[in-house]
């Protein structure tokens, strides 16, 4: 199985008695374990989904650098409960729930969680309502605290192939995407002849990628940071209606095969192709499912026409993409960084939402915090 190194550092020492909320009351000491896990962005993109969170086409993402959630969970022994939540430090009774609901169904894929107690505290650092999704990142960090438990129980290994495939499938029943945050540049979830040992059980590290496209520049162009309007859940289970679905999954599993040669041989070309075909497709399906719906907005269709504007004049390689939502991630090499940075500020920053624009690129992965 293809994996990455991981940034394996100590484990947090339990924390000290006169922060322990339970120990006033004679209960066993808490633990702690924190992960830092990055967002990703699909060029491929999953839409449409079966049976316990399975794909119904391969997936490709690029993994990001800067645009992390931070998450701490603390542990004792218990009877199975979420004692406390906190998210950007503030309690949150409807993430409180989907986390609670998720950490209950854990307990089949890690039976030790039925007696722990586990108090949860997660933080992004892309603003919150920033239109970033933070379900891969957020739901990435949640799964690897809680296998980093389970090896600290002597469950898993601490770290390596095991460990990194059960996190994935941890990952995974989450939220599909979240699995493709465990490791970077570049991942793959989903059966494809594309990649040898490619899985729909958890997503894997690609390894043959040009030098060109280790380091590729992520842009995102904040049009709207409000929540949306149908979520990521929803519009796949409209993928089991949607008339055009059966073509959908054919074109996605062959341009998995194109954009593996892609990234092989670094051609730009055909990446920029694929990446814009694919950010239509999946927002065509959106319009195309009963009800349609629609999550673009009339400013990104002014930023694609500019994009493409410049990329007719330039022939500079920058395209786009988009994840269900309105906001564009901007795709460049970093050798076209000072003139997209430009055409940012002149063209494109006007139609974005309080002129908001964040820098990212491409990232390694989730880091253990000491
Ligand atoms: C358009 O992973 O957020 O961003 O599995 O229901 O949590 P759930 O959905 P989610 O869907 C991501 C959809 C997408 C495409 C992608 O990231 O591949």
């Amino acid at each position: 199985m293809a994996i990455c190194e991981l940034c394996l550092v100590q484990e947090k020492q339990p924390t000290q008695p006169g922060t322990d909320p339970g120990a006033s009351s004679g209960a066993a000491p808490f633990r702690e374990v924190t992960w830092e896990s990055p967002s990703n962005i699909a060029l491929v993109k999953y839409w449409g989904k079966h049976g316990l969170q399975l794909p119904r086409n391969p997936s490709l993402s690029l993994t990001l650098d800067q645009s992390r959630t931070r998450t701490t969970v603390r542990w004792r022994k218990g009877t199975g409960r979420m004692l406390d939540f906190k998210a950007g430090g503030e309690a949150s009774a409807d993430f409180a729930a989907r986390v609670g609901n998720y950490l209950g169904k854990m307990q089949q894929e890690l039976p030790l969680l039925a007696d722990l107690d586990l108090a949860v505290e997660t933080s992004n650092t892309f603003p919150h309502s920033s239109g970033i999704a933070s379900s891969a990142s957020g739901m990435s960090a949640l799964a690897l605290c809680l296998c980093s438990i389970a090896a600290s129980a002597g469950e898993l290994p601490e770290d390596g192939p095991l460990f990194r495939s059960k996190a994935g499938r941890v990952a995974r029943l989450g939220s599909g995407s979240a699995c493709r945050s465990l490791c970077g540049p570049w991942m793959t979830w989903g059966q494809t002849e594309a990649f040898d040992d490619s899985t729909d059980d958890y997503a894997i590290f690609v390894e043959d990628v040009a030098p060109e496209f280790q380091t590729l520049r992520d842009a995102i162009l904040i049009v709207d940071a409000s929540r949306k309007s149908i979520s990521s859940t929803v519009g796949h289970a409209m993928m089991m209606d949607n008339p055009f679905a059966p073509a959908r999954y054919e074109n996605a599993r062959r341009r998995m095969l194109e954009m593996a040669a892609t990234l092989r041989n670094g051609d730009t070309a055909l990446l920029v192709e694929i990446a814009e075909a694919e950010a239509m497709e999946l927002h065509a399906l959106m319009m195309t499912s009963v009800p349609s719906f629609i999550l673009l907005k009339p400013a990104t269709l002014s930023l694609i026409e500019r994009v493409r504007g410049f990329r007719n004049r330039t022939s500079i390689p920058v395209c786009f993409t988009l994840d269900a939502g309105p906001n564009l991630h901007l795709l460049y090499p970093e050798s076209a960084e000072e003139k997209v940075r430009a055409l940012i500020a002149d063209e494109l920053q006007p139609f974005c939402a309080e002129g908001r624009v964040i820098y990212d690129q491409a990232g390694e992965g989730p880091t253990r915090i000491a």
